[in-house]
């Protein structure tokens, strides 16, 4: 641990990319600043080196799904962990990566362009897709689904709902996953499989492995909705039918 408190910010940043969300939590400067040992950045700041350092193992830790069975866990159970886990991280994660994505163009798109300015385009347009994409299930289609599984534990059939069966908002659902998918292949296909250049500063590092995090979480989250969630609930509204 003592070798890992004298070592750079700089170096920690760039051996461990999750590690800037924690400096970015702290205001510590891992990028232009980074090159003072980690004890010494949190000298002055109120941080205990040994608590920074479980903090950043913590959040370096693979992202696992949780292993409830979500092909038999009540709907509402998978709706809420779809919600607090991939949601709110989408949520918190599309401005901070637009914030890193601003900066690395304004750092690097001289030298950088023809990849960096299609891949802030291509981001942009994911994340507006996005951010309507979660507020269609958050207000329409979630709720219609919490209903269906409701009316079924009471017995009987959910109230019919504004947008009709619940294959039509899920075929408009899986459509705008279906260009997310493409998104994501269009950018790990334009930055060589998230490989920063060797000229790439601790911001583009942390860039690309941002967008690496984003693809994975996203394919998880589409995955749970729709190879779970959506044909459970298509079988519910028909069961009920
Ligand atoms: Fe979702
Ligand atoms: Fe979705």
């Amino acid at each position: 641990m003592s070798t890992a408190i004298e070592k750079t910010v700089g170096e920690i940043a760039a051996a461990n990319p999750a590690s800037v969300r924690v400096f970015e939590k702290h205001g510590i400067d891992y990028c232009c600043g980074g090159k003072i040992s980690l004890s010494d950045a949190c000298l002055g700041r109120g941080i205990e080196p040994q608590a920074l350092l479980r903090e950043i193992d913590q959040d370096s830790l693979p992202a696992s799904e949780s292993s409830a069975d979500w092909q038999s866990a009540p709907l509402d159970r998978l709706i809420d962990h779809i919600l607090t886990r991939h949601h709110a991280y989408l949520k918190s994660e599309l401005p901070r990566l637009a914030r890193l994505s601003a900066k690395v163009n304004a750092a690097h798109a001289e030298r950088h362009s023809a990849t960096l300015v299609p891949l802030e385009g291509i981001f942009l347009a994911l994340k507006a897709e996005l951010e309507s994409h979660l507020m269609k299930e958050e207000m329409v289609l979630f709720p219609v689904i919490r209903n269906l599984e409701l009316a079924a534990q009471a017995g009987g059939a959910a109230p019919a709902a504004h947008c009709g069966s619940v294959n039509n908002p899920i075929r408009v659902m899986e459509h705008e996953h279906d260009s997310a998918g493409q998104a994501l292949a269009y950018m790990r296909q334009l930055t060589g499989g998230y490989t920063p250049p060797a000229d790439g500063c601790n911001t583009f590092r942390a860039l690309y492995y941002g967008l690496q995090e984003l693809e994975a979480d996203l394919h998880q989250h589409i995955h749970l909705e729709n190879n779970i969630l959506f044909p459970r609930a298509a079988r519910l509204e028909s069961a009920a039918a």
